[in-house]
């Protein structure tokens, strides 16, 4: 039986893959941050050395915006130091453990026209805030035999906590007019479709940057538009520009797409409608 590790369990990536990887058979450990944090080097060296897993999930993540401009050193010791405590934990690991990182679409910069479509894995990444240059960073200490996942606009049952829910829950708990902004482009993203294509590709033994998102992609405003629909939630919602002096930037075009032969997931509307059909 596969066991395996997974850091930032309790977040909303992290207790999809804890339900998938269990509903498969492996032996799960699941750390949240309390039980372990990724920035203390001996207590993750002790964690890994002592479940011994064939691959670590690495779901923790430093990852409010402004919390990362105010406090780069902070975002820096999840996002970097973590992802390099976890490589040489895993190195040490007599029996062979694979690192499976996960990354975002803030590592670019946006700036791509939205008519050539996402970014793919071999676009050069330019970070416009702090948290993409941290991820950014950090996927570099994954080192060479690692699986680094990019991937992006993430709404997943257990919400992120340090964001006050998902997405989805958020707009669904709204009881006046919405505004939100029509020119950012993003692949909204189920993390329950999201864990099971993490699983396949490290079953897979793929190495290097992957990126994994639903496919196809939308602006916020269409994206908020779909989920008021599925929900027959009946608001109105006003399209907005983003203000370009407005601070920590975000990516235009944030979507991400893949040159990765057999790694499309399916399209963002068909799981955002078994997401709200589940709720
Ligand atoms: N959310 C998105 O839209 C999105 C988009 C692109 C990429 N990503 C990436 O996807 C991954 C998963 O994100 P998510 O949406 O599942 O986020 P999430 O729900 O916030 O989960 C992240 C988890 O990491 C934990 N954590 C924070 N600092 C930690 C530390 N020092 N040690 C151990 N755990 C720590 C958090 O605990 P606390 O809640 O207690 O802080 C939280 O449970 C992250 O790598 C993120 O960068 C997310």
């Amino acid at each position: 039986m596969s066991r395996v590790l997974i850091t930032g369990a309790a977040g909303q990536l992290g207790s999809d893959l804890d339900r998938a990887a269990s509903s498969r058979g492996f032996e799960v450990h699941g750390f949240s941050r309390a039980d372990l944090d990724v920035s203390e080097r001996e207590a993750v060296l002790q964690a890994v050395a002592e479940v011994e897993p064939e691959v670590v999930f690495n779901c923790a993540a430093f990852h409010q915006l402004d919390a990362c401009e105010t406090d780069i050193a902070a975002a820096r010791m999840v996002n970097v130091n973590g992802v390099e405590n976890l490589r040489l934990a895993c190195d040490k690991v007599a029996s062979g453990c694979r690192l499976v990182h996960v990354s975002t679409n803030y590592v670019f910069d946006g700036s791509r026209d939205f008519c050539d479509g996402g970014y793919r894995e071999e676009d050069p990444p330019d970070p416009i805030q702090a948290y993409g240059l941290s991820k950014l960073e950090g996927e570099a200490k994954a080192g060479p035999d690692a699986l680094v996942v990019r991937t992006a606009g993430l709404y997943g049952r257990a919400g992120s906590a340090s964001k006050g829910g998902n997405f989805v829950d958020r707009m669904l708990a709204r009881d006046s007019t919405i505004t939100m902004v029509a020119d950012q482009i993003v692949n909204p993203t189920s993390t329950a479709d999201l864990a099971v294509a993490i699983i396949e590709a490290w079953q897979a033994e793929l190495t290097g940057i992957l990126h994994l998102v639903n496919s196809g992609s939308c602006s916020w405003l269409e994206f908020t538009e779909e989920i008021l629909r599925l929900a027959d939630h009946q608001l109105e919602v006003e399209a907005a520009a983003t203000d370009p002096a407005a601070r920590p930037r975000r990516p235009l075009n944030g979507a991400l797409a893949t040159s990765r032969e057999g790694q499309e997931m399916r399209p963002w509307h068909e799981a955002l409608a078994d997401y709200i059909a589940g709720r």
